[in-house]
């Protein structure tokens, strides 16, 4: 199922679209699908490949850790449970989706929070409230925080529940550094 709040992204801008951690690609093919020039970076490689074989013209792919990736600049920036996997770096990164951000463009940004079930509480998970603090200065279109179900199995044998916070924003005309 496409994200309600992707969905709500494609329709108040277009153009240069950028997915970090594009997993099977189901993000970047909407995007594409909906006349988005996307680029989809992937760490994994056989991730990658695979999204290359789908020969979407809209849709370049890059293989590489986004934390070594160059950014260029995009009117819609698509980060969706990766930053998590970026621990320490997971601030960072957000500073440059920011600044790589045309202006009036969109930021959709999906991360776990420090809330849940899992065991190992390390600083790529976010407090709450903190994702909507470092978009100070933004248009907040959408911030909430919910539970979700992760692909995490507890001891038990159910999947591991996470709090996540959620975060649509565009890149407002006064933008406070
Ligand atoms: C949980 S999946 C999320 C997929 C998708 N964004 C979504 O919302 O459904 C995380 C993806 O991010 C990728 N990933 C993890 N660390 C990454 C990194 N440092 N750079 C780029 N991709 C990364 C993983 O390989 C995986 O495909």
């Amino acid at each position: 199922m496409i994200k309600p709040l992707l969905i709500k992204a494609t329709k108040l801008t277009k153009g240069d679209a950028l997915d970090i951690g594009a997993f099977y690609g189901f993000d970047a093919l909407f995007l594409a699908s909906k006349g988005f020039k996307v680029t989809a970076v992937e760490k994994d490689k056989l991730l990658a490949e695979q999204i290359c074989s789908m020969e979407e013209d809209n849709l370049k792919v890059i293989n590489k850790d986004i934390v070594d990736f160059k950014f260029d600049q995009y009117n819609l920036i698509n980060c969706s449970f990766v930053l998590h996997f970026l621990r320490g770096k997971a601030r960072n990164t957000i500073d440059k989706i920011k600044h790589s951000t045309k202006l009036n463009g969109i930021n959709l940004i999906i991360t776990f929070l420090d809330v849940g079930d899992f065991e190992n509480k390390h600083e790529g998970l976010f407090a709450r409230n903190e994702l909507k603090g470092l978009y100070a200065g933004w248009e907040i279109l959408n911030y909430f925080e919910e539970e979700v179900k992760t692909k995490e199995l507890n001891t038990g044998g159910s999947f591991k529940k996470q709090m996540a916070a959620f975060l649509l924003a565009r890149k407002a005309r006064k933008i406070r550094k």
